[in-house]
């Protein structure tokens, strides 16, 4: 079966009598008004107020839907063949209606006789009880009842058979709610081996064994407590029902198939990701499945609103993005597929896994998205970040991961990526104080140095402000090293910039300042500083504003490769500056030089603004 056929029965089952469930709309993936979640994680979520004992507003005391679901606890395990951050849950819920008998129960007969599972292919598992809630003698003979054999009955402790937003009872946070819960597990056969580090490897194979051979497809929560102090739960005035199961689970359990990538809903992306990949799914499966999930959850996160950026949500759909892309380049997509956009003749491989992620959903959860909004979205982000792990890559191994991280620009968790896949060790924390380090150095430093200072420290300003030092270096470059800078004043609208020339420039001139400085935001350049002495930044070739005092220790903002020694070629600009700028050139946008004056005797006045 595939997702659309488990989808549809399953929710026509809990809508039909006697179940008498009502459809609600699923949740937006980011909840509005929530700060304490970045996603929505599970069904039951938007929910907690019925669950407290308010009528939902259906009028029903039955619900059922399947929610869109990111979990980025699983992350790290996304390359195996069931963990994914975004998945659909199929979830129906008992406000205070009906209890265990009727739940399990149902659940049972949508498995066997809905889905078609075998019977002696499920394994259940109770919750075994603590010191303040019974074991759950109730649930353990529902199941035997049904059929389910003693051996196939398990009984584990809170930290499975317990759920709650914030987990077990000892973890649930004061003002949670939750309870016991029982699981089924789909039984793939005997055959698979037990990992050397399973934890239940001296007592062979258990449900919860991560060897394999077991996957949980569905989770009855008996949600019936409350947190109300450290150690304290309390009942609910109500018993209620919150179940979740994974729909892409289902439909590998009725393929009796482990891997939940060989479903309808992951292999279309795979496949034309191997279409044109010199590496096949066969001998790269991690990577084909890091992508495949990865690309789909940023195409859920931005038809839900959320762009590329480097707080909350946007962050991680960045992060989502880039691994993707670093996955990406290890199979061997060919460049031209993945510096080229959608629009280009060849196409490009984002606009391709967009398109099929599209047609798996299309009907149900992208109605109103435009597809080419999408694509554009990641191919920018993803396009940009090539360009970065391009240079950055090539110096692996030859500069220390910091510089990797200051100088080319690689976030942390990439860099920490590229040295797990070849085995290196990588000292995270020691990297992390490093950079505190300069950060620290750095603030302490541009109190007393920049003397002029910016208006504010808004995105435009700082984007104007690194162009102001393309612009210098442009001017330089083309008109000679008599052009230093005289004043300069930045505002969020443009940016002003005086320097010493004979004459205003030609308009030939003035062209060839203004494509120097735009070819340099294209190459998406990585903007980096260092701090050392007045002495040591002069012998760098840095130049420095005319009549400006320094103190003994300066700031350099260096933009492109900092080290001739490093690439043969010296950095495009090299300033006396406290900053701040821009991480990237690519960062600034296009830059126009909108006019320039004859303010004085040798004296020329430039403004610029960027280009919207
Ligand atoms: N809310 C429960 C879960 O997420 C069903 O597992």
């Amino acid at each position: 079966m595939g997702v659309s056929e488990v989808r549809e029965k399953y929710l026509r089952f809990f809508k039909t009598s006697p179940r008498n469930h009502k459809e609600i709309s699923p949740t937006p993936l980011v909840l509005k008004n929530d700060p304490t979640t970045l996603f929505t994680s599970s069904g039951m979520q938007p929910l907690v107020p019925y669950l407290l004992g308010e009528p939902h507003p259906s009028g029903s005391k039955r619900l059922a839907n399947s929610q869109p679901s990111i979990r980025l606890q699983d992350i790290e395990e996304v390359g195996d063949n069931r963990h994914t951050t975004f998945f659909e849950m199929l979830g129906n819920w008992s406000l205070g209606d009906y209890f265990k008998k009727e739940q399990l129960s149902w659940f049972y007969e949508f498995l066997t006789k809905e889905l078609g599972l075998a019977r002696d292919k499920l394994w259940v598992s109770v919750f075994e009880g603590n010191n303040q809630v019974p074991k759950d003698e109730e649930s353990f003979k529902i199941w035997k009842k049904l059929g389910i054999p003693d051996k196939r009955i398990f009984f584990y402790d809170a930290k499975k058979n317990w759920w709650s937003m914030t987990g077990t009872p000892e973890e649930m946070q004061v003002g949670h709610i939750g309870g016991p819960d029982s699981e089924v597990f789909y039984d793939f056969g005997e055959w698979r081996k037990i990992h050397e580090n399973s934890p239940f490897k001296d007592r062979g194979c258990h449900p919860n064994c991560d060897c394999g051979r077991f996957l949980e497809i569905g989770n009855s929560v008996f949600i019936q407590y409350k947190k109300v102090a450290e150690n304290k739960l309390e009942e609910l005035p109500q018993k209620n029902v919150d179940f979740g199961g994974g729909l892409e689970r289902f439909v590998a359990a009725t393929k009796d198939d482990p891997d939940i990538f060989f479903g309808d809903s992951f292999w279309p992306i795979i496949e034309v990701v191997q279409d044109i990949s010199a590496v096949k799914f066969i001998e790269a499966q991690q990577s084909y499945r890091i992508v495949a999930d990865h690309i789909k959850a940023a195409t859920f996160l931005i038809v839900n609103g959320v762009l590329p950026s480097n707080k909350q949500q946007g962050y991680v759909l960045r992060r989502l993005i880039r691994r993707a892309v670093v996955k990406m380049k290890n199979i061997r997509v060919p460049e031209a597929y993945m510096i080229s956009t959608d629009s280009d003749y060849e196409g490009s491989i984002y606009g391709d896994i967009v398109d099929a992620v599209f047609t798996i959903y299309c009907d149900l959860y992208f109605q109103n998205s435009n597809i080419n909004d999408v694509i554009k979205i990641i191919e920018e982000e993803a396009i940009r970040f090539y360009s970065t792990l391009e240079r950055g890559g090539k110096e692996l191994g030859k500069v220390a991961p910091f510089d990797l991280y200051q100088t080319y620009g690689l976030p942390l968790e990439t860099i920490e990526e590229l040295y797990k896949e070849r085995g290196l060790k990588f000292a995270r924390k020691e990297i992390e104080k490093e950079i505190e380090r300069h950060k620290e150095l750095s603030r302490s430093t541009s109190k007393g140095m920049f003397k002029g200072g910016l208006v504010d420290h808004s995105p435009e300003v700082v984007r104007l402000h690194t162009a102001t030092h393309l612009l210098l270096a442009s001017l330089r470059k083309v008109l000679g090293d008599h052009v230093v800078q005289k004043g300069q004043n930045v505002t969020k609208d443009r940016a002003r910039f005086d320097f010493p020339n004979p004459e205003k420039l030609t308009e030939e001139q003035l062209k060839k300042v203004e494509d120097m400085i735009n070819d340099v935001v294209k190459k998406d350049l990585p903007v980096s500083f260092s701090i050392m002495s007045k002495d040591e930044a002069e012998k760098t070739g840095a130049i420095h504003a005319f009549n400006e005092k320094y103190s003994d220790t300066v700031k350099v903002y260096t933009i492109g490769p900092t080290s001739p020694k490093l690439r043969g070629a010296l950095p495009f600009s090299n300033e006396f500056c406290g900053g701040p700028h821009v991480s990237h050139t690519g960062e600034i946008g296009h830059v126009r030089i909108k006019k320039q004056e004859k303010i004085g005797t040798g004296l020329i006045r430039i403004y610029a603004a960027l280009e919207i």
